[in-house]
């Protein structure tokens, strides 16, 4: 049985997993609290604290699955997309660990982590797939076709859906990261109180966040000088009500992919914005709507984590794949990264 330790540095998570032959044996995520003061990650800082909390998560994590480091057989770490300070951090400190215990190394795009995150829930994706990755740094809608086939069907075009979370959450002044913040309000609002605006797109699965964004700004403008504290009932409603924008913009791309590629039979769901309930739920009913599987990974997979990294390593490994210890750390996706494994 073989041992695969994964490591995930590339933003305001350490994360250290171990996967031991086809069971995830540990999965510990240490978040970096203390970015809220400054409003979002402070780059020199994220990589200072990964650097310090690395170790003793790696040893609390092998002591959790009973292994001792030597036991250990393939290093897998994120190399990118990410900050580069951060990724730095795990990357060297996976070929330190490659090169002493004199263990294959694996660079995991941490996109391909997240996109194969189903993987690790009971339910897992039958390939072909359509999967909905949404994070703070990235929405893509893509179709994957195996392990090693990746299309990107679309992304958007300006904001992410997490970024756009972050930055409504900034202007209602609720702090950082806001995504929970907002659905936290947003339970509490009516979702119908204003129609905010949905991109219509030319290209039919790209989206775009940014007018939305600006419309919530103008609507607060409009509405509130400077001065004044939104009243709390009106907080609820904008937070339900741009909520409901972004998820229906989301819904209607993933409505389309599914009538396209109705060969596919698994709908999933990834990235830290997946940890949105409305989200959740309304794509929940579009995929049974159609008859098909839809598989939406618990919260500890939905956010960065290594336990995703530690799996897409592995896949990777049983491809073939091997990098050597020049492997760089990548701070942004390269034109068609996805297709790199092919
Ligand atoms: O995947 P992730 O942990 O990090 C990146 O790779 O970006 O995603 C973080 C993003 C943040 O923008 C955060 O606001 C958002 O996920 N998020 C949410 C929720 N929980 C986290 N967005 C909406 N609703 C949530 N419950
Ligand atoms: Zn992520």
């Amino acid at each position: 049985m073989m041992n695969f330790l994964g490591i995930e540095t590339s933003c305001d998570e350490t994360s250290v997993a171990i996967i031991s032959g086809d069971r995830l044996t540990s999965n510990l995520i240490s978040s970096q609290h203390f970015h809220h003061e400054y409003g979002g990650v402070v780059p020199e800082l994220s990589s200072r604290a990964h650097l310090q909390i690395l170790k003793p998560l790696l040893e609390k994590a092998l002591s959790i699955s009973s292994l001792r480091l030597k036991e250990i057989d393939v290093i897998c770490a994120t190399a990118g997309p990410g900050l580069i300070g951060a990724l730095l951090v795990g990357l060297t400190f996976a070929k330190g660990l490659a090169f002493s215990l004199k263990k294959p190394f694996i660079g995991v795009n941490h996109i391909e982590g997240h996109i194969f995150s189903g993987f690790l829930m009971e339910d897992k994706p039958v390939f072909p797939f359509i999967t909905l990755v949404v994070s703070g740094g990235h929405t893509l809608l893509l179709y994957v076709k195996s392990h090693n086939e990746i299309i990107q069907l679309g992304t958007t075009v300006d904001d992410a859906a997490g970024e756009a979370f972050d930055k409504v959450a900034k202007l209602l002044g609720l702090g950082y990261p806001g995504g929970a913040k907002i659905q936290e309000l947003a339970e509490k609002g009516n979702a119908d109180e204003i129609d905010f605006p949905i991109a219509s797109m030319n290209d039919p699965f790209n989206f775009s966040f940014s007018g939305l964004k600006t419309s919530v700004l103008r609507y607060i403008q409009k509405k509130y000088l400077k001065t004044d504290k939104i009243p709390e009932k009106d907080l609820n409603d904008i937070a339900a009500s741009f909520q409901k924008a972004v998820v229906t913009a989301l819904i209607q791309k993933c409505e389309k992919a599914i009538k396209e590629f109705n060969t596919c039979n698994s709908i999933s769901l990834a990235g830290g914005v997946a940890a949105n309930k409305s989200l959740r739920s309304e794509l929940t009913k579009l995929v049974e709507k159609y008859h098909k599987n839809i598989i939406i990974p618990d919260l500890q997979f939905c956010g960065d984590n290594a336990a995703m990294i530690a799996f897409r390593g592995k896949s990777l490994f049983e491809s073939g794949v091997r990098h050597d210890l020049n492997y760089n750390p990548y701070p942004s996706l390269k034109e068609n990264q996805f297709l790199s494994y092919q």
